[in-house]
């Protein structure tokens, strides 16, 4: 492998050949391939397979995205660019549904260029490159100031379980539930964490204990019914995950699998947190079974990552991306402004109206 996946941007802006650069996390852990895509239907569906993923990460590549969509648009007329860029934004908007990341980056694009209304394009181009990059630098910084939030929870030499992956390869840097690991491995800390496999596309097997080992951090993967049994044995001190979106009551979505290690961590009696940037939170949702959760294709289920298909034919197959932690089971949401704790409705809003203060 070339280096350490540590040492990758997950998400970058490649000014020169006009493209959007990822590692195509479709691939990991066995290969690190960096794909440079152009194309809108490239980018589309890189979102749609999951070769840039979670949440904040597609939230950049979107923005990226919609802005090499803009580099494109072949006219001065600002009603003309407006239009084809709308058709640009709202076509990436249908790469997925849940995170809100992906039509909240879309949104501040948007209003990047009705703001510039009157200026000419070449400048309104110029603001939206900034605005990608802008987008990409607060992602960084919000996962950072997480991670020193979320390490104010845990002690040296604690276990630590985790679903999915919300690291770095979900974010630019240091990922949402998984920073405050690193953070604590740059100070020092030994933690042991256990990464569910979380079946069915495998982002804790392939990608967390990946990039968490790469820094050397002690990872366990566990299949994802074995967390009840590392938590039996007392091995788990803390849960942290990330979320796609965050309603304004704190119910929160994330990875399916969950809502079901919540539940069983608040029958083990330890404590669950869940990281979300601001970006992640959407007060316009007042309840997380408002949240639209999207349903994949079977043969994820079936037969993808089995050498022969695993279930016969004839079989139904279910196959939700995401499910809902109520707010009742969610000791802490970590942001970046700090520690919200319930109520959610109260906490999240007070820090909403003193970040627009
Ligand atoms: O389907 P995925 O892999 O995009 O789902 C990702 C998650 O559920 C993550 O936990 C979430 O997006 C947070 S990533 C910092």
């Amino acid at each position: 492998m070339p280096g350490n996946i540590m040492d990758y941007d997950t998400v970058a802006l490649d000014d020169e050949r006009k493209a959007l650069v990822i590692i195509d996390q479709t691939k990991l852990p066995g290969r690190v391939e960096i794909l440079s895509l152009r194309r809108q239907e490239d980018i589309h569906r890189a979102i749609y397979l999951l070769q840039v993923r979670g949440a904040p990460a597609i939230g950049v590549a979107a923005a990226i995205g919609v802005y090499l969509a803009a580099l494109g648009i072949d006219s001065d007329d600002y009603s003309v660019f407006y239009s084809e860029f709308r058709k640009a934004k709202d076509y990436l908007a249908t790469a997925r549904p849940t995170a809100v990341n992906l039509f909240w980056a879309l949104d501040r694009m948007e209003k990047t260029v009705t703001d510039c209304k009157g200026m000419p394009v070449a400048e309104i181009k110029t603001r939206l490159r900034a605005r990608a990059i802008a987008i990409r630098d607060e992602d960084v910084r919000a996962c950072r100031a997480i991670g020193e939030y979320g390490l104010s929870l845990i002690k040296d030499g604690d276990g630590i379980l985790t679903h999915c992956n919300a690291g770095q390869l979900g974010t630019v840097k240091y990922g949402t539930a998984l920073a405050p690991m690193h953070l604590g491995r740059e100070k020092g800390y030994a933690f042991k964490v256990f990464a569910g496999e979380t079946r069915p596309l495998l982002q804790g097997a392939r990608l967390s204990s990946f990039e968490l080992v790469s820094d050397g951090i002690d990872t366990t993967v566990i299949c994802d019914n074995m967390a009840s049994q590392v938590m039996k044995n007392g091995w788990v001190q803390a849960v942290f995950v990330g979320c796609d979106r965050v309603a304004a009551n704190g119910d929160a979505c994330n990875k399916i699998g969950t809502s079901g290690v919540a539940i069983l961590a608040k029958y083990y009696g330890v404590p669950f947190y869940v990281c979300a940037p601001m970006s992640t939170i959407d007060m316009s949702i007042k309840r997380g079974e408002d949240i639209v959760i999207e349903e994949r294709p079977e043969n994820e289920v079936t037969e993808m990552w089995y050498r022969e298909r695993m279930v016969p034919p004839g079989v139904k197959i279910y196959n939700p991306a995401f499910d809902v932690t109520e707010n009742a089971l969610i000791s802490a949401i970590v942001t970046e402004y700090g520690i919200a704790r319930p109520p959610y409705s109260e906490s999240l809003r007070k820090i909403f109206m003193a970040i627009e203060l």
